[in-house]
């Protein structure tokens, strides 16, 4: 007799809002049936059950029952009653599931554009120009012959033309009258280019988050086009550590993010050349800079050891590798250069923003930062210079906030309370849908300024303005009747928490940093808000929740996508490489949670 085997039965779940049908085995779970979908779901736990950010309705069919971490946050209100958690749900038969807009990382505000200055160009490739129109040495001589003749003749006595790139060039010869160019990167040759065309280069700041990346003619230094996407590793865990968590926990999954993150770029890169008429093929060059968790996970070097303390990174120098190496799809030979990371949690993106900010190019006292789920801050004070990374967590980005999400159309970014009066601004002018960072920065702000918190961050109960729910007052910032989701957008007890607990962490990583350089807040003269989020920032508002110190709003700068810059400037000059590297050896990287006295500074730092 055989023994029965115990096929699973297949479903066929229709996943929306994108209507995608998929054929599943019954059981299969909802995050991981969106993400086979090509859903990018909001993941921020990385799939525990914890951060409530994987909302889904179910429409019809059969699901596996609610588990007690949802009837948790049912009853706490951060789970509605006809939603469940997609990564806490099994489909069992047949159905159709909607992920509402708050729960899909899509169509978040991008900021690209960063301060550029201008810097003499001494790129990584070289053009070679062959003219093969007249034969001045009489012999006859095959096209390959004269251009390895040619290159010997001009020094590169040790490049090898490769015989897979003479169909390209013959072709190239033939089409423009026996001219062509090669694009070497020292003694290497990277690809055959008609002779008119530049030589391009793509820069990308890879973040967590968001990817942006720019299209750089390497020949005039100009940036040509530009382009951001959210990075498809979201899907996987929103941050860093998620992420670090889903490659310890799946065998594949190092292999998964970095392929995720590879056709990202892949489509950034064909989409940005597809402006200028052309395709990846041209491009020649590249630079990649990211976290060092990104880093390691576009390099395939292992991530572990940046999730568990003393949160050493597998490599620290600058790296080249040939972009083939890791599926991008550029010119044949192009490279791709990673600018050094400084630890574990500050990586080459912020070597970028310093280099963009010229920040270490003045005698003055600096302070640089970063602001994301990590930031990033450096001290520059008398020749010293010194960095740290705060885990500012993802509040800023939405996370853990009832009514929060990322900064897409309809989310509140500015809030204004005056007496009975509650304006809000929401971006692109939609109806509000939620509130991102910027805006519950601003609401802290003003709940304190209106005497709605006192310092601690405690609702002030006797205020007619604000109302109760389960017993706990909140504050309406936009009522059920004009909010987009026909629901009451607030704030409450927790979420004014979140963002103590976020803006704490950055205080008090710049006050170690001030104390360990023996300097006082009074004497920075220049303080670099860098990234996405600290461009929408109120400057005003941080300083009135303690997030920085108060020092006259003339001594700040809001720097845009400084990294973004700082790329393009190493694609730019090997000059800003250099500079690059021996920045390295010049930084003192503070880990905080060595700081004995850390906790203090933390503790000091949450009240408002
Ligand atoms: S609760 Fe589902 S991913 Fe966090």
């Amino acid at each position: 007799m055989h023994a029965r085997m115990n096929i699973p039965q297949q479903i066929e779940l229709t996943i929306e809002p994108s209507g995608r049908r998929l054929t599943l085995s019954a059981g299969a779970n909802l995050l991981q049936a969106a993400r086979e979908a090509g859903l990018a779901v909001n993941a921020v736990c990385g799939g525990n059950g914890t951060c409530g950010s994987c909302k889904v309705k179910l429409i019809s069919g059969d699901f596996s029952s609610i588990t007690p971490k949802e009837s948790a946050m049912r009853q706490n209100g951060s789970l509605p009653a006809d939603e469940r958690l997609a990564c806490l749900t099994a489909a069992l038969s047949n159905g159709k599931v909607h992920f509402p807009a708050e729960s899909l990382a899509s169509a978040q505000r991008l900021q690209l554009e960063g301060e550029l200055n201008p810097i003499p160009l001494n790129p990584a490739v070289k053009r070679f120009d062959i003219d093969l129109s007249m034969n001045l040495s009489g012999e006859k001589l095959s096209a390959a012959e004269s251009v390895r003749e040619s290159l010997k003749v001009s020094g590169y006595l040790h490049t090898d033309l490769p015989d897979a790139l003479l169909p390209r060039l013959n072709s190239l010869l033939e089409e423009h009258g026996q001219k062509a160019s090669l694009v070497l990167n020292g003694q290497q040759i990277i690809t055959a280019l008609p002779p008119e065309q530049h030589m391009l280069g793509l820069a990308v700041d890879l973040g967590t988050t968001k990817l942006a990346a720019f299209l750089v003619d390497l020949e005039s230094g100009q940036t040509l086009a530009s382009g951001g996407a959210l990075n498809p590793q979201v899907a996987y865990g929103e941050d860093v550590i998620s992420r670090i968590q889903f490659t310890d926990e799946h065998k594949e999954g190092a292999a998964t993010l970095q392929k995720a993150v590879v056709e990202g770029l892949n489509i950034l890169a064909a989409e940005l050349t597809a402006k200028v008429g052309l395709t990846p093929a041209a491009i020649v060059d590249g630079v990649i800079a990211g976290n060092t968790a990104m880093h390691h996970l576009l390099a395939g070097l292992p991530v572990h050891n940046l999730g568990t303390a003393p949160y050493h990174p597998s490599q620290v120098d600058a790296m080249t590798f040939a972009a083939s190496t890791i599926g991008l799809n550029l010119a044949e030979n192009a490279a791709v250069y990673l600018p050094p990371n400084i630890a574990g949690f500050v990586g080459g993106d912020h070597i970028a923003m310093l280099l963009a900010t010229r920040a270490r190019h003045t005698l003055k006292t600096v302070l640089a930062l970063d602001i994301g789920t990590n930031t990033e801050i450096s001290l520059l004070h008398k020749g010293r210079h010194l960095a740290c990374s705060c885990a500012s967590g993802p509040a800023f980005e939405g996370a853990h906030i009832r009514s929060g999400l990322r900064a897409v159309p309809g989310a509140i970014e500015r809030v204004f309370i005056d007496g009975k009066d509650v304006k809000v601004q929401t971006i692109a002018d939609q109806p509000a849908v939620g509130i991102c960072g910027s805006g519950i920065l601003d609401a802290v702000a003003e709940l304190h300024r209106n005497n709605l918190i006192d310092h601690r961050g405690a609702f002030n109960k006797q205020d007619p303005r604000l109302v109760m729910r389960d017993g706990q007052p909140e504050f309406i910032l936009v009522p059920a009747e004009l909010s987009a989701t026909q629901q009451a957008i607030t704030l409450n007890r927790q979420d004014v928490q979140e963002i103590q607990l976020a803006k704490a962490a950055i205080r008090s990583g710049i006050e170690v940093l001030l104390r360990e350089a023996d300097c006082s807040a009074e004497e920075i003269d220049l303080f670099l808000v860098a990234g996405a989020f600290g461009t929408y920032l109120d400057l005003a508002n941080c300083q009135r929740i303690g997030m920085f110190p108060r020092l006259e709003l003339k001594r700040f700068r809001q720097v845009g996508n400084a990294a973004g810059s700082g790329a393009r400037e190493l694609l730019l000059s090997m000059d800003k490489r250099n500079e690059a590297g021996k920045m390295l050896g010049h930084i003192e990287y503070i880990e905080l949670t060595t700081v004995k006295d850390y906790v203090e500074f933390y503790m000091d730092a949450i009240g408002l």
